[in-house]
C-alpha cells in the first residue's frame, strides 16, 4: 500500500524498525547472569581503580596534528547566564550518599517541572513570553528530533515525604505524578536486586528519596525515521538527564545517573510491556550528604 493510502493511525502504529534495530535494543539490556559474567564486572572493577586508565582519560581530547589554531575569547561573567550556566556545569557532580531524611516532594516536583516541561502550560517568569508556534504547540524544553519527543519519565519512589512509596509517571500535561503501583518491603527490596545493590553496593540505596526513570517510546519516531530514530531517544534522555544534573544541587539534592540495572525488572514496575518502550537512563535522587 503506498503511504499516502494508509491512514495516520495505520502508519503512527507500525513501528517500521529492522531486525537490526530490534537486536540491538536487546542487545542493550542486562540480565540478571551478565552480574555472574566475570568479564563483565571484572572489567568495569579494573577500569574504575587503575591509576594509568584514570590518568589517561583525564586529558581525552582527540590528537589532530599541527593545525592552525584560534584562542577562544574569555567567558564574558558580565552575562547573568553565561556566569549561571558556567557556575551550576562546574557545581554539577554525581553523589552517591545521601542524608538520611525524605526527600521533600516540593523539591522533586520543582525539579521536575524545570527539567522536562511543556512550553505552553509553564509558569514563566516576566519578559520571557514567545508569541510565535513555539508556545501554542506542544514544543517542549528540549530540542528533538522532528519534534517527537519519544522520553516518558517516570519516577521510583523510595522515601519522598508526602507521596507513598511506589511507581509513578510523571504527566507533563496535568503537571503530576501518576501513581502506577504502590510499593511494599518486597517491591523496594525487587528494585534494590534490579541495581545489584548487593553486589555491587555504589549508591547509598537505603536513603535515596527515589529514581528517576528515563524511558523511551521508540515507536513514536520510528514510524517515521526508522532504526535512526533509536538513537533520538537518548539523545533526549541525555538532554533532561543533563538538566536534572544541573538543577539537583540548587534544591540542595545530591543525584546519580545509574547505568547498571536490569532492564526487564524496572520495566514491569513500569508497565512497559514492548520491547520498542525501553528505558533509557536512570538517576537516583536524595538529599545532599552534608556531613
Ligand atoms: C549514562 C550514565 C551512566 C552512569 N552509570 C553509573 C553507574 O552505574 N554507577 C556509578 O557509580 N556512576 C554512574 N554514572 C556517573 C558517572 O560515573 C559520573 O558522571 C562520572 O564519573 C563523572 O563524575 P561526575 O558526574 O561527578 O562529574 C553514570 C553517568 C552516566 C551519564
Amino acid at each position: 500500500m503506498s503511504l499516502r493510502k494508509k491512514s495516520v493511525r495505520d502508519l503512527m502504529t507500525d513501528d517500521n524498525l529492522g531486525g537490526e534495530a530490534r537486536e540491538f535494543l536487546e542487545s542493550l539490556k542486562t540480565y540478571e547472569y551478565s552480574i555472574w559474567d566475570y568479564g563483565f564486572t571484572e572489567k568495569i572493577r579494573m577500569v574504575n581503580q587503575d591509576p594509568e586508565i584514570k590518568n589517561l582519560l583525564k586529558d581525552n581530547n582527540i590528537e589532530l596534528g599541527n593545525l592552525e589554531s584560534f584562542a577562544l575569547s574569555k567567558l564574558d561573567m558580565s552575562n547573568e547566564a553565561i556566569k549561571q550556566f558556567a557556575r551550576l556545569g562546574y557545581l554539577r557532580e554525581s553523589t552517591r550518599l545521601f542524608s538520611e531524611d525524605a526527600l521533600s516532594f516540593e523539591a522533586l516536583s520543582q525539579l521536575l517541572q524545570v527539567a522536562y516541561f511543556n512550553k505552553n502550560n509553564i509558569d514563566l517568569p516576566p519578559n520571557t513570553e514567545r508569541s510565535n508556534e513555539q508556545a501554542e504547540r506542544l514544543f517542549k524544553n528540549i530540542a528533538s528530533g522532528g519534534g517527537m519527543y519519544p522520553v516518558e519519565v517516570y519516577y521510583l519512589s523510595l522515601n519522598t515525604s508526602g507521596i507513598p512509596k511506589g511507581a509513578y509517571h510523571y504527566n507533563l500535561k496535568s503537571k503530576s505524578l501518576d501513581l502506577l503501583q504502590e510499593f511494599g518491603a518486597a517491591e523496594i527490596a525487587d528494585i534494590c536486586k534490579a541495581y545489584m545493590c548487593e553486589t555491587r553496593s555504589i549508591i547509598d540505596f537505603d536513603n535515596a528519596g527515589g529514581i528517576i526513570v528515563l524511558t523511551g517510546m521508540v515507536h513514536r519516531g520510528s514510524f517515521k525515521y526508522g532504526n535512526k530514530s533509536v538513537i533520538f531517544n537518548y539523545i533526549d534522555s541525555g538532554a533532561i538527564m543533563n538538566n536534572i544534573y544541573l538543577l539537583a544541587g540548587e534544591l540542595n539534592m545530591g543525584c546519580c545517573a545509574m547505568g547498571g540495572y536490569l532492564d526487564d525488572i524496572i520495566k514491569g514496575y513500569l508497565g512497559l510491556k514492548t520491547n520498542t518502550q525501553i528505558i533509557t537512563g536512570s538517576i537516583f535522587i536524595g538529599n545532599k550528604n552534608l556531613k
